[in-house]
């Protein structure tokens, strides 16, 4: 109200130069003192999401991980709203070492990142391949598995091998290396957001073949076949190799470390291995790729 009066003042006086200045003046200082207030709040919500740190999490006694759960054997979702899987064993694992509460946050895929960059969540976990571009922007745990991208058609289609890739249409994970090899490697590409909207562009025809990791391939597929309708199949050919990690902040630099020495130990004592073999699922150490 005040300010509208202002500037209904100003407009009238518009030929009184001095008036119009103080007016200005107080404008200015109006305009000064809501940017400041404005900056306050921003700085207030930042400090609040800061990236976690080793002792940001013991403080608070509760490690926040980020995941997709259309994921499985890694995380999927189950009946009752939990996620559970391999990563998710993993993550307790890790929670109960550091003495701290769990707590899983179900987030899109392609915005898990950018979450732990601005301190949304202290970890990101969810079948994140380690990757040089990832690099640049979040810190990666040592590896704890190796996967592979698989490519999966209906039964019967024509393309049995990468080469026959060619000009055909794909669909993958909006955000994935998958999608990213397949843009650097010039195939026409259909993103989406869900896993499972992916599994149904192949399985309608909408595309022509899904890229989407191996391990997730088999089970997904497998998944499907039991449950009758047209078939998919697994090509026996990969599109790449990629070693999983959990990601962090670059300001968590600390966190890293101690849990690299959880990881590294269950690698070493075969937790995880004895994680990947309860899910069914055949477990390549990243060791085999050192
Ligand atoms: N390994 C791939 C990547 O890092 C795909 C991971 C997808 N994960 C998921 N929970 N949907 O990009």
């Amino acid at each position: 109200m005040d300010t509208f009066s202002e500037g209904k003042m100003n407009l009238n006086q518009c030929f009184v130069s001095e008036e119009t200045e103080n007016q200005e003046d107080k404008m200015m200082k109006k305009v000064l003192s809501i940017i400041l207030a404005m900056m306050m709040v921003l700085f207030a919500a930042a400090a609040f999401a800061a990236p976690a740190t080793l002792a940001s999490v013991k403080e608070k006694g509760e490690l926040v991980i980020a995941t997709s759960p259309d994921f499985p054997p890694f995380e999927t979702l189950s009946g009752d709203g939990s996620v559970t899987g391999i990563e998710m064993e993993l993550a307790a694992k890790i929670a109960e070492k550091m003495g701290v509460k769990l707590t899983v946050e179900q987030v899109n895929f392609d915005s898990i990142l950018l979450g732990v960059m601005n301190g949304s969540y202290d970890v990101g976990i969810s079948g994140f391949s380690v990757t040089e571009e990832r690099k640049k922007n979040v810190l990666f745990t040592d590896p704890y598995c190796m996967a592979a991208q698989a490519i999966v058609v209906v039964e019967g289609s024509p393309i049995a091998t990468k080469a026959d890739l060619e000009g055909k249409l794909i669909s993958v994970q909006a955000g994935t290396t998958g999608e990213l090899y397949c843009l650097q490697n010039g195939y026409n590409v259909e993103s989406y957001s869900s896993n499972t909207d992916a599994q149904m562009a192949v399985q309608n025809g909408t595309v022509d073949a899904w890229v989407i990791d191996d391990l997730t391939a088999a089970e997904m597929v497998k998944a499907n076949n039991e449950k009758g309708g047209k078939k998919l199949v697994v090509l026996s050919e990969a599109m790449t190799a990629e070693p999983y990690a959990f990601a962090f902040a670059k300001e968590s630099g600390d966190l890293v470390e101690a849990i690299n020495g959880y990881v590294d130990e269950m690698v070493a004592d075969g937790t995880v291995a004895a994680i990947f073999e309860k899910y069914d699922a055949p477990y390549t150490s990243p060791d085999a790729v050192k």
